[in-house]
C-alpha cells in the first residue's frame, strides 16, 4: 500500500537531523514501502527543489558514507514541499487538495501519516486543524497520528492532550514517540528476557539486590538552556525513557509479541510502582546541577532546575517487592553511557575466607544500552597460582564484535512501524498518564527549595558526592564505568 507521510515542523532540527536521514535510509536499504512519498508543511517559503537540495545537504552530513548521490536523487524525487502555517485553517485546506492531487494516480488506498514534528504548543492546533479540513477521515486509507515528545508537561497537561487527540483520532491510530524504544538495545531487552530460558528463574527478588538504571550524558545543556531550564531532568528524561527502561526490566511476559499485550504488561507495572510521600521524595531522591549551568546563556542566575537526579522506586508485586529501582540521569558527567546493572545478591554463605560479603560485590549483569552496545556478566573466578585469591570478571558480548551491521537509528525502525500500523513500540494514552502519575509528587515536592536540597557537581564527574553517600548508607555501590569504544 502506497504511503504519503507528512512531516509538520518541516524546517525544524528534528526533520532534518533525524527524520529524513531515516527516511533516506529506509529508501536505501530498500525497506521503505514502495510508492512513499513525504511531504513536509511548515511555514518557511520552498519550492520542491530548494527543500530537497537543504535536506541533501544536511542528510549527507548525517549519514555520512551511507550517502550515495544517485540514490539520494531517487529518493528526493518523492519528497515534496507543502507551505502552511498551522494557526490557519486555510492552509489545511491547501494541504488537503495537495495530497488528493499527488496522490491521484494511486489505485490503491494510501495510508497517510501526519507526524507533529513542531513545537508541543502547537500540537492541539494541527489535531484540531486535520480533524476539520477532513483528514483524519480514514474513507480512503488508514490514517495515523505521530506525536513527539514531551506528551504534556504533568498528568493534568498529559490528560488533556489525550482527550483532545481523541476527539480527533481513535486511540489506534496514534502513535507517542518515545525514542528510546527504537534503540535496538532496547528492543533486545525483551528478546534476552523472553528468548532465553536462563533468564527467568533469577529475574525476581530473590536473586537481584537492586536494579540501576543510568543514562549519564557528556553534554551540558548548551544552546538548548532555555528551553530545558522550565523542564528540567525529570521531565525531559525520566517520565520517559527511564521509566520505560525500568518497566521493560521489570514487566511480565506479554502472552503475544504484539502491541496491546506488551503495553498492558508495561502499564501493570507502571500501577504497581509505589507513589512517592513528600518525605520519600526527601529521602530516596537526590537533584542536583552542574555548577556552571547558572552561566549558560538563557538560564536565570538563581535557577534551581536540576540537570541531574536519582529516584528510588520500588514496585509493589511478588517478583520485584524489596528491590529497589534505582534511576539515575544526569547532563555534563564523565561519559555518555546508558546501561541497567541488575545487580545480583550475594551468595547465601560465602565459605572463602576473605571472599566478598557485600551485596555490590555479587555478580551483575550489565546492559549497555549507548554507545557501546551490549552486555557483561560479572562473575567471580579464581586468580591462578594465587591460593584461593579471587577476582571479578566477565563474559562480554558487544553487537559491534558479533555483527557486520551498524546500529541503525531509532527513527528508522520507529517510522517504519508506524508505516505498518505496528504500536508496539510508541506509547499509549494511560501509559503516558501513569508515567506522569509517578513523577508529577516527585516534581511537585522538588520545586520547594531544599526538599532534597539542591546538590552542585562538577561538570565531567559522576554527579554531586551526596550521591555517592546516599548509595553508601544503602550498602550499595553506583557502577561507574565508562563503556570502552574502539
Ligand atoms: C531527549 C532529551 O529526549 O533525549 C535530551 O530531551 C537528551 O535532553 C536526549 O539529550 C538523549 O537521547 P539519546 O538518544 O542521545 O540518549
Amino acid at each position: 500500500m502506497p504511503h504519503t507521510v507528512v512531516i509538520f515542523g518541516a524546517s525544524g532540527d528534528l526533520t532534518s537531523r533525524k527524520l529524513i536521514p531515516a527516511l533516506y535510509e529506509l529508501f536505501r536499504k530498500k525497506r521503505l514501502p514502495e510508492g512513499t512519498r513525504i511531504v513536509g508543511f511548515s511555514r518557511t517559503p520552498f519550492e520542491h527543489d530548494a527543500w530537497r537540495a537543504k535536506l541533501a545537504e544536511s542528510t549527507a552530513g548525517f549519514v555520512g558514507k551511507a550517502f550515495d548521490p544517485e540514490r539520494w536523487s531517487q529518493f528526493a524525487s518523492c519528497v515534496f514541499y507543502h507551505r502552511g502555517d498551522i494557526e490557519n485553517p486555510a492552509d489545511f485546506e491547501g494541504l488537503r487538495a495537495f495530497l488528493d492531487q499527488l496522490e491521484v494516480d494511486s489505485a490503491a488506498p494510501t495510508t497517510r501519516v501526519f507526524y507533529l514534528s513542531t513545537a508541543p504548543s502547537f500540537y492541539e492546533s494541527a489535531i484540531e486543524r486535520l480533524g476539520a479540513a477532513g483528514l483524519a477521515e480514514e474513507s480512503r486509507g488508514p490514517v495515523r497520528l505521530v506525536i513527539e515528545k514531551p506528551f504534556g508537561t504533568d498528568l493534568s497537561t498529559a490528560r488533556n492532550l489525550n482527550a483532545f487527540v481523541h476527539r480527533v483520532f481513535r486511540e489506534e491510530q496514534v502513535y507517542r514517540i518515545d525514542h528510546y524504544l527504537g534503540k535496538e538495545t532496547v528492543q533486545n531487552l525483551l528478546v534476552l528476557r523472553f528468548a532465553n530460558a536462563i533468564f527467568e528463574p533469577i529475574w525476581n527478588r530473590n536473586y537481584i539486590d537492586h536494579v540501576q538504571i543510568t543514562a549519564a550524558e557528556e553534554v551540558a545543556v548548551g544552546r538548548r538552556a532555555a528551553y530545558y531550564d522550565s523542564v528540567g531532568i525529570l521531565r525531559d528524561m525520566f517520565q520517559n525513557h527511564l521509566l520505560q527502561l525500568a518497566t521493560l526490566t521489570a514487566m511480565e511476559v506479554p502472552a503475544r509479541a504484539e502491541a496491546d499485550s506488551i503495553r498492558d504488561e508495561k502499564v501493570k507495572v507502571l500501577r504497581a510502582i509505589r507513589p512517592l510521600t513528600r518525605e520519600q521524595v526527601f529521602s530516596d531522591t537526590i537533584r542536583g546541577q552542574y555548577r556552571k549551568y547558572r552561566d549558560e546563556p538563557g538560564v536565570p542566575p538563581n535557577s534551581e532546575t536540576a540537570t541531574y537526579g536519582v529516584v528510588k522506586l520500588h514496585v509493589d508485586n511478588w517478583r520485584w517487592q524489596g528491590v529497589p529501582f534505582i534511576l539515575r540521569s544526569g547532563k555534563a558527567m564523565s561519559c555518555r553511557t546508558t546501561q541497567i546493572v541488575i545487580q545480583f545478591r550475594q551468595v547465601p554463605h560465602m565459605m572463602f575466607e576473605g571472599g566478598p560479603r557485600l551485596a555490590f560485590q555479587s555478580n551483575r549483569l550489565v546492559i549497555q544500552v549507548q554507545p557501546a552496545e551490549g552486555i557483561q556478566l560479572h562473575f567471580y573466578t579464581k586468580v591462578p597460582d594465587q591460593g584461593m585469591k579471587m577476582r571479578m570478571t566477565d563474559l562480554s558480548f558487544t553487537f559491534r564484535d558479533r555483527f557486520q551491521s551498524t546500529m541503525p537509528e531509532a527513527y528508522q525502525r520507529l517510522l517504519l512501524d508506524v508505516m505498518q500500523g505496528d504500536a508496539s513500540l510508541f506509547a499509549r494514552a494511560d501509559e503516558v498518564e501513569l508515567a506522569w502519575s509517578i513523577v508529577d509528587p516527585i516534581q511537585a515536592a522538588w520545586e520547594n527549595p531544599g526538599w532534597p536540597p539542591l546538590a552542585l557537581y562538577e561538570a565531567g564527574g559522576w554527579g554531586p558526592p551526596s550521591a555517592v553517600e546516599w548509595m553508601c548508607k544503602q550498602n550499595r555501590e553506583w557502577f561507574d564505568l565508562c563503556p570502552i569504544l574502539e
